[in-house]
């Protein structure tokens, strides 16, 4: 199933170092209103297209794929639309979770579960714990995530280790990374926002310090296999430096 689908995006695998792509899923309401339908229709668009997205993902190689789904700040939205954006989880994973299992990918969180509804948080938990066995594709979807309260609780949590005798004091950058809730991903290789924004919105500032950025103007309904193949084309002929001197 995975050559067939590798087979179908015209690459094997061979992304070796394209190992993390970030996407800022962005569009969603803007592409429902263009058709005349409501915001949610668009959100219920993205989530499929998740799935879709993973699948291609996975086949041309990509390890880690880490998703925004809702921001710290998209509390700001109308009652109606944060409550739909809750609730997607749940038919998202009845949907897609056996495909997800019998393919191997590693449903992963990060952002505070803790502070959404609590039937939220139990499903995508639940997507956690059922996957945690699984070494295919990381799909790691940031809910209730912001770079900023990230970085803060890390702060918090290394100071509140030193003073409990936890940790030294003077920790360098990979001993900081510890305490971030990326600490089980490498460094985000590519980040592309869809939609045409060219703008960050408080997603892995640390993560992408040394990321390839691409701005697309598909909306997330409309990022297709073919647009990722694109994107990942484009990575492959950027000179990434880090720094550096090219040899
Ligand atoms: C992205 O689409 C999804 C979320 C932020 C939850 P938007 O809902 O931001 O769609 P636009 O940008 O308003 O079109
Ligand atoms: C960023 O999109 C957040 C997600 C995609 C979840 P927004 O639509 O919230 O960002 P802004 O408000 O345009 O910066
Ligand atoms: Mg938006």
């Amino acid at each position: 199933m995975k050559n067939a689908n590798a087979l179908q995006y015209g690459i094997i695998c061979c992304m070796k170092n394209c190992e993390h792509v970030a996407i800022i899923m962005d569009g969603n309401g803007r592409w429902a209103t263009a058709q005349g339908l409501p915001r949610t229709a668009g959100h219920m668009a993205g989530s499929d297209n998740v799935r879709t997205i993973a699948i291609a993902a996975d086949a041309l190689g990509v390890k880690y794929l880490t998703l925004y789904a809702f921001s710290t700040e998209n509390w700001k939205r109308s009652k109606e639309e944060v409550g739909y954006l809750m609730n997607l989880p749940s038919f998202f994973f009845r949907k897609y979770m056996k495909e997800f299992l019998d393919r191997g990918f590693r449903i992963r969180m990060i952002g505070e579960l803790d502070d959404l509804p609590a039937a939220t948080a139990k499903v995508l938990r639940e997507a956690e714990e059922e996957s945690k066995k699984n070494s295919g594709l990381s799909l790691n979807i940031a809910m209730n995530y912001g770079s900023h309260r990230e970085l803060v609780l890390a702060a918090n949590a290394y100071a509140k280790d030193v003073l409990e005798g936890k940790a030294e004091l003077g920790i360098d950058e990979a001993g900081f990374e510890k305490y971030l809730m990326t600490k089980d991903f490498p460094p985000v290789d590519l980040l592309i926002r869809t939609s045409g924004e060219e703008r960050i919105s408080n997603y892995l500032l640390w993560q992408i310090a040394y990321a390839e950025l691409e701005f697309v103007p598909e909306s997330w309904p409309e990022f297709t296999p073919e647009v990722l193949k694109r994107c990942l084309d484009e990575y492959m002929t950027r000179d990434r430096r880090f720094g550096g001197v090219k040899q």
